[in-house]
């Protein structure tokens, strides 16, 4: 349970919150680098961190991200035209480049020299690992780019994804925190032989039986929080799960074998977020069997209405469930995996969630971890203690990892193995 302060702290990333300061510190994923195909490609609008943005690449091909309205009489630069290097506002052909400068002011006698003392703001903006990554913070303080593993791949070791969720980023982020939903929310029903839909996820009946995760460990690190968690595995066997929340919104749920899992919540404002999910194998290109997997059996990436960023399946039509699917096959009567959480999140008593009435237990130990460690970040920050996080860009590395030990083995020892092998490579 928060108090009302905290949760608006929590919730609210607009300009001069202390959240949005501490977003503003990060480097974040806001398109698809397939949004800005090439250069002088058209503008594009995006709203991030409650800012409305215009996104282009210029005739180089550097990326721009400026503010959506022109300082002029405040047009909307939406409908200007990028040429020659620069977006040309076309109220009255003010010019700007990607750095924010206005290169020619053609409607004035005093332009020449006035246009030195026009910009408009500009953030520095990155196209890589398949997005286009902003930096929205003080100009003195840019860090590196962050270190996730997927982000010097080759395209096709990799595939990065997105969808508009319609809640505020945290409700989003706590569901990959709470590890007591998946065999509830996430399960699957007796009948699976005659199952046209669903398969059977890996997990053994005995882990599915066991719904009663026991944190093992949840501990705060140089990234952000690590938590440890053990299941039965059945057979004399414990299933061990090791996860990460890395500042400031990125968790690595999902990960199975090879083939890694990101997932980033980057608020559009504080009522709605977009959500990245990005799979990648290190060491070779994901075959066409792991992403059909992922699209169709696993359920990962729901389809999207054609030319937008919202699932088929969304809050306005309550997801399209199927309640004889849900008496007889799955847990909800929601098809796809990743739908099934967003219709449990987009309305937790709404879009921004009341944590002044919430009643956790045990199994939210992670949820109540992550809040204390980023509420006392933006804490620090708003006193002006910087954030080391930031410049850290190894801390992205991490990734998920389960495995079985013995049911008399020590956790402890298989722990710290895995990390130093696999958990941080
Ligand atoms: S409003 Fe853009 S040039 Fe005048
Ligand atoms: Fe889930």
């Amino acid at each position: 349970m928060l108090t009302q302060e905290e949760n608006v702290t929590l919730t609210q990333t607009g300009p001069g919150t202390p959240m949005g300061a501490l977003f503003r510190r990060f480097w974040l994923p806001v398109m698809l680098a397939s949004e800005l195909p090439g250069p002088d490609c058209d503008p594009k609008r995006l709203r991030v961190l409650s800012e409305d943005l215009i996104a282009f690449k210029d005739s180089s091909g550097r990326v721009g991200v400026v503010d959506a309205y022109c300082p002029h009489r405040g047009a909307p630069l939406f409908f200007g035209r990028n040429e020659e290097d620069g977006l040309r506002c076309v109220y009255h052909g003010w010019k700007f480049d990607v750095e924010g400068a206005c290169v020619d002011l053609p409607n004035a006698p005093e332009g020449e020299t006035f246009k030195d003392k026009v910009t408009i703001t500009a953030y520095p903006a990155v196209e890589k690992g398949g997005a286009i990554w902003v930096y929205m913070g003080p100009k003195d303080r840019v860090p590196p780019l962050p270190g996730y593993r997927f982000m010097d791949l080759p395209d096709a070791h990799r595939y990065t994804w997105k969808m508009h969720i319609e809640c505020n980023y945290f409700q989003s982020l706590e569901g990959d925190l709470d590890a007591s939903h998946a065999n509830f929310l996430h399960s699957t029903l007796g009948d699976q032989a005659n199952n046209p839909r669903i398969r059977v996820r890996r997990a053994t009946q005995a882990a599915i039986a066991d719904r009663m995760p026991r944190y093992y460990q949840v501990e705060d690190t140089d990234y952000g929080v690590m938590n440890v968690t053990t299941r039965s595995g059945g057979e004399g066997k414990l299933r061990v799960g090791m996860g990460h929340w890395v500042m400031p919104s990125t968790t690595t749920s999902g990960s199975d074998r090879m083939v890694s899992q990101n997932n980033i919540r980057v608020p559009i404002d504080d009522g709605n977020c977009m959500f990245w999910r990005i799979r990648y194998n290190p060491n070779e290109p994901l075959t066409d069997k792991e992403l059909w997997e992922a699209k169709h059996g696993g359920f990962l990436y729901p389809p999207l209405i054609s030319g937008t960023f919202t699932g088929i399946d969304n809050v306005h039509n309550d997801y399209n469930i199927d309640r004889v699917m849900q008496r007889n096959y799955n847990y909800t009567g929601i098809k796809s995996f990743s739908t099934q959480d967003t219709a449990l999140i987009e309305d937790q008593r709404g879009p921004i969630m009341d944590r002044t009435v919430e009643r956790l237990v045990s199994s939210d130990e992670s949820i109540i971890r992550v809040r204390r460690h980023i509420l006392k970040a933006a804490r620090d920050l708003m006193e002006g203690r910087e954030l080391e996080e930031p410049f850290r860009p190894q801390g992205w590395a991490v990734r998920n990892v389960q495995f079985d030990v013995d049911e008399n083995a020590s956790v402890d020892e298989a722990v710290v193995s895995r990390f130093a092998t696999a958990g941080r490579a």
